[in-house]
């Protein structure tokens, strides 16, 4: 019985289309991670970050990749039901085929890194669409080009009485700002909470961005949390080694005289990006 009609071809190959995309965005990704690392105060970071948030480029790039993904767990579950169902007695003996672990246990791995991304979802990406509350980081020069406005106005009596006691109390705030809510480079105000960006920039002050980096930072001192980010990409591991050989297999490539150049190339790239991934919470929690 078919849930979709189309040929399961046909869904192998949107899976594998889709599959190989991400398997592009995750080398950019993971390098981009590598910035949590420099000891610059975040600098790199913010930067990185704030472009990944603004530009339109990479705006669309992040639609297609989030309807990539949506769509690969889709067609995945589609395709998983539409082969149980396809036999509707189980098997008396155990099967015992020599496919690998990953190719067994695709479902199963799949599934745990979907609730991977849920939860890296409500740590970081809900932070940025304000589903849920982060950290925040302003330009210093926003606030101050803001409290000037505020002062002028004050200064033509364009301010009500309550708004005038909020730009006190906003200056005296500033005046006792912590140190480690000032960035190393002293351009921007970091690690705010929604409440701090109030009291620091003004009730009405919008400009702000998640600040990913004291988050991952904060994130990643926690052990438990450090423990199910390294099993997850241990998970992945598996799940890439057995995704990119059936990413050539479903697009015919993996002719028999490639069949080992193409294991080989599976097992590294299984190695490199998880390995690339899980050295961010490693350094951040053993070494720093
Ligand atoms: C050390 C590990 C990781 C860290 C510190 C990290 C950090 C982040 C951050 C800060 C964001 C929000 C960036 C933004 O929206 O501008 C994000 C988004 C995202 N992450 Fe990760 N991530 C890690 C590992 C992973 C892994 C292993 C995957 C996939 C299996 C993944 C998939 C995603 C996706 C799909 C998004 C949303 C798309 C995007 O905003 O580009 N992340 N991650």
């Amino acid at each position: 019985m078919k849930l979709i009609k189309l040929a399961s071809i046909t869904k192998k190959l949107c899976v594998g289309a889709v599959g190989a995309f991400l398997l592009i965005f995750l080398p950019f990704h993971m390098g981009m991670n590598h910035c949590i690392l420099r000891e610059d105060g975040g600098e790199w970071y913010r930067n990185v970050c704030h472009f990944m948030g603004t530009n339109y480029v990479v705006k669309v790039f992040e639609v297609i990749l989030l309807a990539c993904i949506l769509l690969h767990i889709v067609i995945t579950l589609i395709l998983a039901i539409e082969n149980y169902m396809a036999r509707p007695v189980r098997y008396a003996v155990p099967n015992k085929s020599k496919t690998g672990v990953g190719s067994k246990y695709m479902a199963w791995t799949g599934g745990i890194l979907l609730v991977f991304l849920v939860i890296h979802f409500v740590d970081f990406y809900f932070a940025k669409t304000g589903l849920v509350e982060g950290k925040y980081v302003v330009k210093t020069e926003k606030v101050e080009a803001k409290f000037q406005e505020k002062v002028q106005q004050l200064q033509e009596g364009k301010l009500k009485e309550e708004q005038a006691a909020e730009l006190q109390a906003q200056y005296m705030a500033i005046q006792t700002l912590p140190q480690d809510k000032v960035a190393k480079d002293r351009k921007y105000f970091v690690n705010l909470s929604k409440k701090e960006v109030a009291t620091y920039c003004g009730k009405d002050f919008e400009d702000y961005e998640p600040d990913f980096y004291n988050m991952a930072k904060d994130k990643f001192k926690n052990p438990l949390y450090v423990l199910i980010y390294l099993l997850s990409f241990l998970i992945l591991a598996i799940h890439l080694y057995h995704g990119v050989a059936s990413i050539f297999q479903t697009f015919g490539l993996n002719v028999k005289k490639y069949t080992k150049a193409i294991d080989c190339l599976a097992l590294i790239y299984a190695i490199v990006i998880p390995l690339g991934f899980a050295i961010v919470p490693i350094i951040e929690f053993f070494f720093k």
